[in-house]
């Protein structure tokens, strides 16, 4: 159906699609409070091995098979298949991505609101010249608020909601051109603000870079890179492959993977480097968990006067258009599948949808407050924590798997070889070997490890 086509008007607009699609909370929210949760440098150094040989050529997998068939995941897996003489049953790892895609977007939307919130609490001073604590009392004030969490919660997914519906995405596409690179630009300033003002930006960079092997050993550790290099790349549920079927034939697969993948990187690690810093300055713990982002750039910008305040209204807004442009490419691929699949409209997809995960998200709204103490399956984790275990160390790893046993093992050479002309053929068999067998037994290790722990 071409009303479902997103107009890909410029060949950048993958880069940038999917780009802004990889780039979100991921690397500005989750990134830095799981390095620092995870001991620093020693999960680092797993993150950016994890991109390295298995994203970076999971990607590319996705994305040919994406761009092949230009439909929906589900048809792209199964004509992959079919072209090669496989099992159209492979289309169910397209079913593992449908199901992510619910439990993801159902925390990600509260966490996001939570961006929103304080984009307005900066603009109306609620931040100004409070010192540490008090800008700790406010986060803690926003957790333990149930209604103020539903009603921001509410907000970004109807958001999502109608830019998911409706012709919107031409705004998008050009929002995201303009957003994505003043992100940049903001962020650079604060790594600027923080190597110069904070006089612990070496302390900051050493926490991240010291890759001190002995905490490898540590499986979960392991886990949690590998699965949040897949978080962050937005792989292994079918998302890239999606956006990757509305790109033009003739643009080459593993630059635009190459892009898409450094960016996301260089962004998570910028991040990194601006919150760790100011972590230090203020005597902070750097292992504090998920209100990391909140609280430290928070009171750095409410030290700041008045300029502080601008520019915590600016950067929480940026933060909130990133998690957007992520949070239309998690819904985007259950939607286009359901509305080629069972000719429902795109509206009555997204409504029901949106409805379901705006439901399943009052479980992390109540993780923070009412039910901060129910632990579930006897162990330390709330809802909300087993949501995101689940998604992002269980599934989109195992989605990822099944991604590249299917690329490497079912989906034939020429049918690969097809969609990447830009490769050598030294370099065709590199990417062929890393997707055969590297990804598999690295990620089987990984799952290996900690079921054995
Ligand atoms: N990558 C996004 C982030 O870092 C999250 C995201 C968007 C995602 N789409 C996805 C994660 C698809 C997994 C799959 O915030």
């Amino acid at each position: 159906m071409s009303s479902n086509k997103l107009n890909w008007s410029r060949r950048s607009t993958f880069i940038l699609a999917a780009a802004g699609s990889a780039i979100g909370l991921g690397n500005l929210w989750k990134f830095p409070y799981m390095a620092g949760e995870n001991g620093g440098g020693a999960f680092v150094l797993v993150y950016l091995l994890c991109i390295l040989i298995i994203g970076l050529p999971i990607m590319m997998s996705e994305s040919l098979i994406g761009r092949r068939s230009h439909s929906d995941a589900m048809t792209a897996i199964g004509k992959a298949a079919a072209d090669s003489n496989g099992s159209k049953n492979w289309q169910a790892i397209a079913s593992i991505g449908f199901v992510c895609v619910f439990l993801l977007f159902s925390f990600y939307s509260v966490i996001a609101g939570w961006a929103l919130d304080y984009t307005v609490g900066f603009a109306l001073g609620d931040f100004f010249g409070k010192n540490q604590d008090e800008v700790e009392g406010l986060f803690d004030a926003l957790l333990a608020s149930p209604a103020r969490l539903i009603g921001w919660h509410t907000v970004f997914t109807i958001m999502t909601a109608v830019i998911i519906m409706g012709g919107a995405r031409k705004g998008i596409e050009k929002a995201i051109a303009v957003m994505m690179p003043l992100l940049i630009i903001i962020l650079f300033g604060m790594l600027v603000f923080s190597a110069t003002q904070t006089g612990k930006f070496m302390e900051g960079v050493h926490f991240l870079f010291n890759w001190s092997p002995e905490k490898l050993k540590d499986p979960s550790v392991v886990i949690s890179a590998l699965g949040h290099a897949f978080f962050s790349l937005s792989l292994g549920m079918c998302a890239i492959m999606t956006y990757a079927s509305y790109m033009q034939d003739d643009i080459p697969i593993t630059q635009s993977a190459a892009w898409v993948t450094v960016l996301d990187t260089l962004i998570a690690l910028a991040a990194g480097l601006v919150i760790f810093p100011i972590v230090f300055a203020h005597g902070m713990a750097a292992g504090s968990g998920p209100g990391l982002l909140f609280v430290t750039l928070s009171t750095a910008f409410a030290d700041g006067g008045s300029l502080g305040t601008v520019l915590g209204v600016v950067f929480f807004f940026l933060v909130s258009i990133a998690a957007l442009s992520s949070s239309i490419s998690i819904v985007e691929p259950v939607v286009r599948w359901t509305i080629e699949r069972f000719d429902v409209s795109r509206k009555a997809a997204t409504v029901s949808y949106c409805g379901l995960t705006w439901l399943l998200g009052l479980a992390t709204v109540f993780s923070f407050n009412i039910w901060s103490d129910v632990h579930l399956l006897g162990g330390e984790k709330t809802p909300f924590d087993l949501i995101d275990y689940l998604v992002s160390n269980i599934l989109l790893p195992l989605g990822g798997l099944f991604i590249a046993l299917f690329t490497g093992w079912v989906v034939s050479k020429n049918v690969s070889r097809e969609q990447l002309p830009e490769l050598s053929d030294a370099l065709f068999h590199l990417w062929h070997f890393m997707i055969k067998f590297v990804a598999p037994v690295a990620i089987l290790l990984v799952f290996y490890s900690v079921i054995a722990e």
